[in-house]
């Protein structure tokens, strides 16, 4: 009887602990341990009327309180409470107070989407990158350096990012958190969203997602803006723009990797996804699928939901709806329990080539491993 009551009054302080206990101000989805003047002045409005609701909730609480004690019923008194009508000092104050709160919000807030939603030309120095959301993934073009890619943003520091946003299906939203607030992607639409990068922004990779139930596998469609030093974004790009400095010739590639080029074009995964011809002579494929030029260098694959290990790619080649639930991507063979043992060991062993041929692509010897990316605000694992 006793805990009885005990739990009940304990109650609600417990449902406020665990409540809170979802509160945090870090991690690498955190919108107030932010990056850059994009989402620090984004930040600064927030906490502005985060701090101004306080004395209005205090206040408010605060009269509440009061006068539930002050005017409570006492016991044996049946008196009616002394009748009032009309107030003129407290009717012109709780008008003007809240119009005096409104216009504190307002200014600010208006005063930051001028400065952080204007559309701005973009001139020779910026970076320029034509987005294009898809079910359920991410088209990066760089029209600059001629640079197509899918799902992973790279971008050096002290740079301007302007992005024009489209959509080539569906409402989608590109947001991420760390660096700047939301912007959607409209069919027929050209939004723009701009980003300012520091000099001295942390290097490593900043997670974004879609913001806009977008059905399917909307949960799934992710993608990483990876802020690297001048040198190593030069070196990407060049991995992209000169043949020579990849010199991923098949003739010195393995066995395996070699039957994975054949595979690639045998079980039709060419109808959809382009190859860079310098590398492969494949220039077939469709745009409206990623473009996995350069895969190899990818952290990340099935936008951003797996790290790009050789495990991982032959798990989603194997049976992309397990990974990935309602993507367009086909399953090339019969599912395991549809074949013999010894059949499953054969597609297994195909699956593990195509996994390695493109893992090769882009790569030298010694290029990163996806767990050696730093996740900005988290820990690496996280996507
Ligand atoms: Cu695209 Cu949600």
């Amino acid at each position: 009887m006793a805990s009885n009551r005990w739990l009940r009054r304990a109650a609600p302080a417990l449902l406020l602990g665990l409540l809170l206990a979802g509160c945090e101000t870090e991690g690498p989805r955190s919108t107030l341990e932010v990056v850059g003047p994009v989402a620090q002045a984004q930040r600064d409005l927030f906490m502005w009327t985060y701090w101004l609701s306080w004395p209005v909730v205090l206040l408010v609480v605060g009269v509440i309180a009061y006068v539930l004690w002050k005017f409570r019923v006492r016991e044996g008194d049946e008196t009616i409470p002394h009748q009032t009508h009309g107030n003129a000092v407290l009717e012109i104050g709780w008008t003007i107070l809240p119009v005096l709160i409104v216009i504190a919000v307002a200014v600010p807030t208006v005063r930051t989407i001028f400065t952080t939603e204007n559309r701005v030309e973009a001139t020779p120095d910026d970076l320029i990158v034509n987005v294009t959301g898809y079910q359920w993934w991410w088209r990066f073009e760089y029209p600059q350096y001629g640079v197509v890619t899918a799902n992973e943003l790279r971008v050096p520091q002290g740079t301007r990012l302007i992005l024009d946003l489209n959509s080539a299906d569906v409402l989608h939203s590109f947001w991420v958190p760390k660096l700047a607030g939301k912007r959607d992607l409209i069919p027929n639409q050209d939004n723009q969203l701009w980003i300012d990068i520091p000099e001295d922004a942390p290097l490593g990779a900043y997670l974004g997602h879609c913001a806009e139930l977008c059905l399917g596998a909307h949960a799934y469609m992710r993608f990483r803006v990876i802020v690297e030093d001048r040198d190593s974004f030069g070196a990407w790009v060049e991995a992209f723009q000169d043949p020579v400095s990849q010199p991923q010739q098949l003739a010195d590639a393995t066995e395996q990797v070699q039957r994975g080029y054949a595979l690639f074009a045998q079980k039709g995964c060419t109808n959809c996804h382009t190859v860079d011809e310098y590398r492969t002579g494949l220039t077939v494929g469709d745009p409206d699928f990623p473009d996995l030029t350069n895969f190899g260098l990818r952290t990340t694959i099935a936008a951003a939901v797996l790290p790009n290990t050789q495990e991982n790619l032959e798990r989603w080649l194997r049976d992309p709806q397990a990974v990935k639930p309602t993507n367009y991507m086909p399953t090339l063979w019969p599912l395991p329990d549809q074949v013999s043992e010894e059949r499953n060991q054969e597609i297994q062993e195909e699956v593990a080539a195509i996994a390695a041929y493109l893992l090769s692509l882009g790569i030298d010897s010694n290029a990163q491993q996806p767990d050696d990316i730093v996740i900005i605000g988290g820990a690496n694992g996280d996507r």
